[in-house]
């Protein structure tokens, strides 16, 4: 895990250690790897780029711009409580990232954490959000979390069905919104290959 006072070139090179790279089912290849607080610029970025619906579906209400301190919190990552991966787009310019999934443990209930994955829109549909969601579960499960939830919104049936496909069921359903839960061992016990990822040479920066 990343040391916990980690200066921000020793966050990037631990970062890289764990990157790998992966084939989406159009062809495009996307580098994965933990997010570090130089993500910031990037995440501001990748709101910008999301349509108003993908917006919606991600923080349930319009969210346009997010703030220095809602920034900082989310690529300010310990990697033990709050683990997030971003997966940027390497043959563009520049690498922008175009993914990112994250999850926080509750502090009440440790062995559970709430997760959500965002894709830019371009980007979705073609086993990203798979790919990172399977990347959490494996950080879950070395972290002792048996049960990764999500609210989701009862009209989203992408989400619905991704989690579902991974192994989770739905649970409680109030006001138009849907309780997830991924209980994490069964489903990478179940380890059904997501048929349009192909993993590229393994774990490598
Ligand atoms: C929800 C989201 C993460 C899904 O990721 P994705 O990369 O598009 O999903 P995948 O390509 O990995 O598809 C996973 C499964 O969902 C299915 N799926 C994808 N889009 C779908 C849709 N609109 N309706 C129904 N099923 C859909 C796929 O066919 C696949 O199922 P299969 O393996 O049985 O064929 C992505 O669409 C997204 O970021 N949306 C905006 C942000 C958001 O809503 N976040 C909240 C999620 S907790």
């Amino acid at each position: 895990m990343m040391p916990k006072t980690a200066p921000a070139d020793e966050a990037g090179t631990w970062a890289r250690s764990l990157a790998f790279r992966a084939l989406l089912n159009d062809g495009r290849r996307v580098r994965v790897r933990p997010v570090v607080p130089a993500d910031r610029a990037n995440l501001a970025a990748g709101l910008a780029r999301m349509s108003p619906r993908s917006r919606y579906f991600r923080f349930h209400s319009q969210v346009s711009r997010l703030s220095e301190a809602r920034l900082r919190y989310l690529s300010e990552v310990d990697f033990r409580e709050h683990v997030a991966w971003a997966a940027l787009a390497i043959d563009e310019p520049g690498s922008p990232g175009v993914g990112v999934a994250r999850f926080v443990r509750d502090r009440e209930h440790p062995e559970s954490a709430e997760f959500a994955v965002t894709l830019l829109d371009e980007w979705q549909g073609f086993g990203l959000g798979s790919l990172l969601l399977r990347t959490l579960m494996g950080s879950a499960a070395q972290r002792g979390i048996g049960q990764l939830v999500a609210p989701v919104l009862a009209e989203h049936e992408a989400a619905l069905h991704l989690i579902e496909r991974l192994g989770g069921r739905r649970a409680r359903v109030e006001d138009g919104v849907v309780d997830m839960i991924l209980p994490v061992r069964r489903a990478l016990r179940a380890s059904r290959p997501v048929r349009p990822t192909l993993l590229l040479h393994g774990r490598t920066a």
